[in-house]
Protein backbone atom coordinates (compact mmCIF):
# COMPACT_ATOMS: atom_id res chain seq x y z
CA UNK A 1 0.00 0.00 0.00
CA UNK A 2 1.38 3.14 -1.32
CA UNK A 3 1.03 5.98 1.56
CA UNK A 4 -1.50 9.22 -0.28
CA UNK A 5 -3.68 7.00 -2.22
CA UNK A 6 -7.07 7.74 -2.27
CA UNK A 7 -9.67 5.15 -1.51
CA UNK A 8 -10.51 5.13 -5.23
CA UNK A 9 -7.02 4.62 -6.05
CA UNK A 10 -6.82 1.78 -3.32
CA UNK A 11 -9.79 0.02 -4.72
CA UNK A 12 -8.91 -0.03 -8.52
CA UNK A 13 -5.82 -1.37 -7.48
CA UNK A 14 -7.29 -4.06 -5.06
CA UNK A 15 -10.03 -5.15 -8.32
CA UNK A 16 -6.38 -5.40 -10.52
CA UNK A 17 -5.25 -7.80 -7.89
CA UNK A 18 -8.45 -9.54 -7.28
CA UNK A 19 -8.59 -9.93 -11.46
CA UNK A 20 -5.30 -11.25 -12.00
CA UNK A 21 -5.42 -13.48 -9.05
CA UNK A 22 -6.44 -17.19 -9.71
CA UNK A 23 -7.05 -17.88 -6.57
CA UNK A 24 -10.34 -15.33 -6.96
CA UNK A 25 -10.97 -17.46 -9.94
CA UNK A 26 -11.19 -20.28 -7.21
CA UNK A 27 -9.23 -22.55 -9.30
CA UNK A 28 -10.77 -21.68 -12.81
CA UNK A 29 -13.87 -22.98 -11.05
CA UNK A 30 -15.96 -19.68 -11.60
CA UNK A 31 -16.43 -17.77 -14.96
CA UNK A 32 -13.39 -15.44 -16.35
CA UNK A 33 -15.36 -11.82 -16.54
CA UNK A 34 -14.76 -10.21 -12.87
CA UNK A 35 -17.69 -8.15 -11.50
CA UNK A 36 -15.88 -5.95 -8.79
CA UNK A 37 -17.92 -3.24 -7.55
CA UNK A 38 -20.11 0.05 -7.88
CA UNK A 39 -20.75 3.14 -6.17
CA UNK A 40 -18.58 5.42 -3.53
CA UNK A 41 -15.27 5.41 -2.26
CA UNK A 42 -17.09 7.96 0.27
CA UNK A 43 -20.28 6.12 1.20
CA UNK A 44 -21.49 5.53 3.77
CA UNK A 45 -23.96 2.87 3.17
CA UNK A 46 -22.27 -0.66 1.77
CA UNK A 47 -24.54 -3.71 0.34
CA UNK A 48 -23.07 -6.63 0.02
CA UNK A 49 -24.57 -9.21 -2.23
CA UNK A 50 -23.79 -13.28 -3.32
CA UNK A 51 -22.49 -13.04 -6.41
CA UNK A 52 -22.62 -11.22 -10.44
CA UNK A 53 -25.67 -13.15 -12.21
CA UNK A 54 -25.53 -13.48 -16.44
CA UNK A 55 -26.52 -9.31 -16.71
CA UNK A 56 -24.10 -8.28 -13.98
CA UNK A 57 -21.22 -9.96 -15.64
CA UNK A 58 -22.29 -8.69 -19.47
CA UNK A 59 -22.50 -5.10 -17.75
CA UNK A 60 -19.46 -5.79 -15.41
CA UNK A 61 -21.63 -4.50 -12.98
CA UNK A 62 -22.88 -5.54 -9.66
CA UNK A 63 -26.80 -5.53 -9.36
CA UNK A 64 -27.84 -4.23 -12.43
CA UNK A 65 -30.40 -7.27 -13.54
CA UNK A 66 -33.81 -7.92 -12.20
CA UNK A 67 -32.94 -8.28 -8.46
CA UNK A 68 -30.11 -5.32 -9.26
CA UNK A 69 -32.97 -3.16 -10.48
CA UNK A 70 -35.29 -4.20 -7.29
CA UNK A 71 -32.25 -3.16 -4.86
CA UNK A 72 -31.97 0.05 -7.25
CA UNK A 73 -35.57 0.74 -6.09
CA UNK A 74 -35.01 0.03 -2.06
CA UNK A 75 -32.32 2.43 -2.68
CA UNK A 76 -34.36 5.30 -3.97
CA UNK A 77 -36.82 4.47 -1.29
CA UNK A 78 -33.87 5.67 1.16
CA UNK A 79 -33.46 8.95 -0.66
CA UNK A 80 -30.38 7.70 -2.26
CA UNK A 81 -28.64 7.15 -5.55
CA UNK A 82 -27.07 4.09 -6.38
CA UNK A 83 -23.91 6.59 -7.29
CA UNK A 84 -24.04 7.45 -2.90
CA UNK A 85 -23.55 3.89 -1.52
CA UNK A 86 -21.38 1.35 -2.35
CA UNK A 87 -22.19 -1.80 -3.76
CA UNK A 88 -20.32 -4.96 -3.89
CA UNK A 89 -20.76 -8.86 -4.13
CA UNK A 90 -18.82 -12.26 -2.05
CA UNK A 91 -17.55 -13.60 -4.95
CA UNK A 92 -16.44 -10.98 -7.69
CA UNK A 93 -17.22 -14.10 -10.38
CA UNK A 94 -20.09 -15.50 -11.87
CA UNK A 95 -20.32 -19.09 -10.50
CA UNK A 96 -22.01 -21.10 -13.50
CA UNK A 97 -22.53 -24.41 -14.62
CA UNK A 98 -20.69 -24.92 -17.66
CA UNK A 99 -22.16 -28.25 -19.07
CA UNK A 100 -25.72 -27.03 -17.77
CA UNK A 101 -25.31 -23.58 -20.85
CA UNK A 102 -23.66 -21.34 -18.13
CA UNK A 103 -26.59 -21.02 -15.49
CA UNK A 104 -26.01 -19.52 -12.57
CA UNK A 105 -25.41 -21.27 -9.09
CA UNK A 106 -24.70 -20.35 -6.12
CA UNK A 107 -20.62 -19.94 -4.84
CA UNK A 108 -18.87 -23.39 -3.15
CA UNK A 109 -17.70 -22.64 0.11
CA UNK A 110 -13.88 -22.76 -1.15
CA UNK A 111 -15.25 -20.25 -4.30
CA UNK A 112 -16.53 -18.33 -1.40
CA UNK A 113 -13.50 -18.31 0.97
CA UNK A 114 -11.17 -17.40 -1.85
CA UNK A 115 -12.95 -14.20 -2.09
CA UNK A 116 -13.46 -13.37 1.23
CA UNK A 117 -9.90 -11.09 1.82
CA UNK A 118 -11.35 -8.97 -1.01
CA UNK A 119 -15.22 -8.04 0.52
CA UNK A 120 -12.94 -7.89 3.78
CA UNK A 121 -10.41 -4.92 2.30
CA UNK A 122 -12.97 -3.37 0.41
CA UNK A 123 -14.75 -2.28 4.03
CA UNK A 124 -11.96 -1.36 5.44
CA UNK A 125 -10.69 0.93 2.23
CA UNK A 126 -14.42 2.31 2.31
CA UNK A 127 -15.02 2.08 6.07
CA UNK A 128 -18.54 3.06 5.94
CA UNK A 129 -21.24 3.44 8.75
CA UNK A 130 -22.77 0.59 7.90
CA UNK A 131 -23.02 -2.72 6.02
CA UNK A 132 -25.87 -4.61 4.41
CA UNK A 133 -25.75 -8.30 3.92
CA UNK A 134 -28.14 -9.06 0.70
CA UNK A 135 -29.36 -12.44 1.57
CA UNK A 136 -27.89 -15.68 3.57
CA UNK A 137 -24.66 -16.35 1.08
CA UNK A 138 -23.48 -12.83 2.29
CA UNK A 139 -24.37 -13.02 5.43
CA UNK A 140 -22.42 -16.34 5.62
CA UNK A 141 -19.31 -14.63 4.24
CA UNK A 142 -19.14 -12.25 6.83
CA UNK A 143 -19.35 -14.59 9.28
CA UNK A 144 -23.36 -14.39 10.16
CA UNK A 145 -25.00 -17.77 10.10
CA UNK A 146 -28.30 -19.19 10.08
CA UNK A 147 -32.10 -18.11 8.13
CA UNK A 148 -32.28 -14.46 7.10
CA UNK A 149 -35.69 -14.58 8.48
CA UNK A 150 -33.83 -14.75 12.14
CA UNK A 151 -30.67 -13.00 11.25
CA UNK A 152 -32.79 -9.80 9.93
CA UNK A 153 -34.39 -6.95 11.63
CA UNK A 154 -31.22 -6.49 14.12
CA UNK A 155 -26.87 -5.46 13.97
CA UNK A 156 -24.44 -7.13 14.01
CA UNK A 157 -20.75 -6.37 14.23
CA UNK A 158 -18.54 -6.86 11.32
CA UNK A 159 -15.02 -5.57 11.26
CA UNK A 160 -16.26 -3.24 14.01
CA UNK A 161 -18.91 -2.22 12.07
CA UNK A 162 -23.06 -2.36 12.25
CA UNK A 163 -24.41 -4.93 9.96
CA UNK A 164 -27.44 -5.51 8.90
CA UNK A 165 -28.85 -8.98 7.53
CA UNK A 166 -31.53 -8.77 5.54
CA UNK A 167 -33.46 -10.20 2.34
CA UNK A 168 -31.53 -10.70 -1.00
CA UNK A 169 -33.68 -8.33 -3.44
CA UNK A 170 -34.43 -12.12 -5.52
CA UNK A 171 -36.33 -13.30 -2.54
CA UNK A 172 -38.94 -9.95 -2.33
CA UNK A 173 -39.18 -11.10 -6.50
CA UNK A 174 -40.12 -14.78 -6.03
CA UNK A 175 -42.28 -13.50 -3.19
CA UNK A 176 -43.86 -10.88 -5.41
CA UNK A 177 -45.31 -13.74 -7.58
CA UNK A 178 -47.22 -15.47 -4.29
CA UNK A 179 -50.71 -14.67 -3.25
CA UNK A 180 -49.48 -11.50 -0.77
CA UNK A 181 -47.66 -9.90 -3.73
CA UNK A 182 -45.19 -9.97 -1.29
CA UNK A 183 -45.85 -7.77 1.02
CA UNK A 184 -44.43 -9.35 4.53
CA UNK A 185 -41.38 -9.44 2.60
CA UNK A 186 -41.18 -6.14 1.58
CA UNK A 187 -42.04 -4.91 4.62
CA UNK A 188 -39.45 -6.85 6.65
CA UNK A 189 -36.97 -5.68 3.65
CA UNK A 190 -38.15 -1.56 4.56
CA UNK A 191 -38.08 -1.95 8.56
CA UNK A 192 -34.67 -3.03 7.99
CA UNK A 193 -33.16 -0.38 5.51
CA UNK A 194 -35.27 2.17 8.37
CA UNK A 195 -32.63 0.96 10.96
CA UNK A 196 -29.87 1.14 8.86
CA UNK A 197 -31.06 4.61 7.80
CA UNK A 198 -30.93 5.80 11.43
CA UNK A 199 -27.20 4.53 12.07
N1 LIG B 1 -27.32 -10.97 -7.10
C1 LIG B 1 -26.25 -10.75 -6.32
O1 LIG B 1 -26.12 -11.29 -5.23
N2 LIG B 1 -25.34 -9.91 -6.77
C2 LIG B 1 -25.44 -9.27 -7.94
O2 LIG B 1 -24.55 -8.51 -8.26
C3 LIG B 1 -26.58 -9.53 -8.72
C4 LIG B 1 -27.51 -10.38 -8.27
Amino acid sequence: EVPGMTKAEKLTALAQIAEQSPEARALGTLRETMVFAVGSPDAEIMFIGEAPGSEEERQQEPFVGPAGQKLTGIIKAMGLDRSEVYISNICKFRPAMENQGWSNRPPTTVEMKTCLPYIFTEISIVQPKVLVALGKTAAEGLGLSGPVSKLRGQFYEVQGLPTMVTFHPSYILREEKLADGGRVAKRQVWEDMLQVMEK
